[in-house]
């Protein structure tokens, strides 16, 4: 059922949130659950689609997969080699089985994830990263087929890209070499904090993993690997959104159960512009300030400015009186949400991969479209500062990444309604 989301602008917010689990570290633990016959239990998995996705993918495959408030417990005693198109090609993120099946049965079958509207996101990493540990891998029909069965071995091997590293990469290789015969190293690894957890998750399976978290990672592999719980961390990206919309709207909103030293390069960037913060363990709390000044970022790979908080900081720029530049380097093309903005008046003017945003121009609301995830996000914070009714149509790119996001909104003191199309 197709929903719109609408917004009544110009509502100050303030308040407590309280942040959920992370996506993008439950997608590639639960996928790590099919390593292991014995049951898992992970905890504060998000109640998202994309979650629900990789579930069913799951059982798609054989696990048995229970779901409650939370908690999802997987046992894959007997599981298939295949996953199928009609569900891989609903969520890209699905690639991340690719390594759990190459690692327990040497063989899998995946499809070639297809386009993405944030840009260019081709798998070859990924692929020559099990190719180096010793798989034959073809790529035929639209799918990957990875057989490992006669040669499966450590190696020493470099995911660097053009990019930067890449982390369903890094994931699915860490997650076929914990069970290949022998040392491997990965150089040029993702180092964000969702590739570490996984790593975590995988060590208390029994995994041997060492320097997860940097560019350098270590694993020893093992004869098999045992049933484990395990508790995904906080959601950073979702703690980024709710800070950008702490110092565009309100005079003091607490993000609460978050990880603050998941967020440095965020809160610097929010410092230097001169939003004060309280930042304790796992509290954040920041304020407006309506002398606030521009910014001038990049993105990168972690630990450098995030990719995922770029569009959100476009909208944050809107709403400080100065000039701010964001260079996008890991998704160029990752300007969806530009065109919409500039329909609420927002005024930016995109060069390549490089937005300049003159803030504090008057924005009024408008429908507009979502396109992704993360530009999603940003219209709502941009509708949140216009004046008047935004219609945010296609609501089910937020449902995808944001759970709850509307109801954590209206807490806040916002005004905004889900409506049917
Ligand atoms: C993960 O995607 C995240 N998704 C993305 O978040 C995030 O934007 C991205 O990392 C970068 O931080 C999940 O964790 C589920 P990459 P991933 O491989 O792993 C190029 C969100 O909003 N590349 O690190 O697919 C690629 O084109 C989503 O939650 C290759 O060239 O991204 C990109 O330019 C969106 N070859 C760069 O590397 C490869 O084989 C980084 O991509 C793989 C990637």
């Amino acid at each position: 059922m197709m929903e719109k989301l609408i917004v009544h602008g110009g509502a100050p917010l303030k308040g407590r949130v309280t942040i959920s689990g992370s996506k993008n570290s439950s997608l590639p633990i639960l996928a790590a659950t099919l390593l292991t016959g014995d049951v898992c239990t992970i905890r504060r998995v998000p109640d998202l689609s994309d979650t629900n996705y990789m579930t069913q993918i799951l059982a798609e495959l054989g696990a048995e997969v229970e779901r409650a408030s939370g908690v999802v417990v997987v046992e894959a005693r007997k599981i298939k080699h295949v996953a199928p198109y009609d569900l891989v090609r609903k969520m890209r993120a699905s690639i991340c089985v690719l390594g759990p099946l190459t690692g327990r049965l040497r063989k899998a079958t995946v499809s070639l994830p297809g386009g993405c509207v944030i840009g260019d996101r081709p798998v070859d990493l990924h692929l020559k990263g099990l190719e180096a540990l010793g798989a034959q891998i073809t790529v035929d029909g639209g799918d990957i087929h990875v057989d490992a069965r006669k040669h499966f071995k450590g190696t020493t091997l470099n995911l660097m890209g053009k990019h930067g590293s890449t982390v369903l990469g890094t994931d699915n290789v860490m997650m076929a070499a914990v069970l290949a015969k022998g040392t491997t190293i990965i150089e040029g690894a993702a180092a964000e904090p969702e590739v570490e957890d996984l790593a975590n998750f995988l060590i208390k399976m029994g995994a041997k993993i060492e320097g997860a978290g940097s560019n350098r990672i270590i694993i020893e592999g093992v004869k098999e690997l045992h049933g484990a719980e395990h508790t995904v961390i906080p959601d950073r990206i979702e703690a980024g959104t709710f800070l950008c919309v702490g110092a565009m709207l309100s005079d003091g909103l607490t993000i609460r159960r978050c990880a603050p030293e998941h967020l440095t390069a965020v809160t610097e960037t929010l410092r230097k512009c001169g939003f004060p913060m309280e930042i304790t363990k796992d509290t954040i709390t920041i304020h407006g300030n309506p002398d606030a000044k521009g910014f001038d970022l990049t993105t990168l790979c972690y630990p450098g400015f995030p990719t995922d908080m770029q569009a959100q900081f476009c909208a944050l720029a809107c709403a400080i009186q100065d000039t701010s530049t964001i260079t996008e380097t890991i998704f160029p093309q990752r300007f969806m949400h530009v065109a919409e903005m500039k329909r609420m008046g927002a005024n930016i003017d995109l060069q390549g991969a490089t937005a300049r945003i003159r803030g504090g121009e008057h924005m009024k609301g408008a429908p507009v479209m979502a396109s992704d995830l993360r530009a999603s996000a940003a219209l709502v914070l941009a509708a949140m500062l216009a004046e008047g009714k935004t219609e945010i149509n296609r609501l089910y790119h937020i449902d995808r990444g944001y759970e709850h996001l509307d109801d954590k909104l209206a807490g806040l003191g916002a005004q905004l309604e889900r409506a049917k199309v």
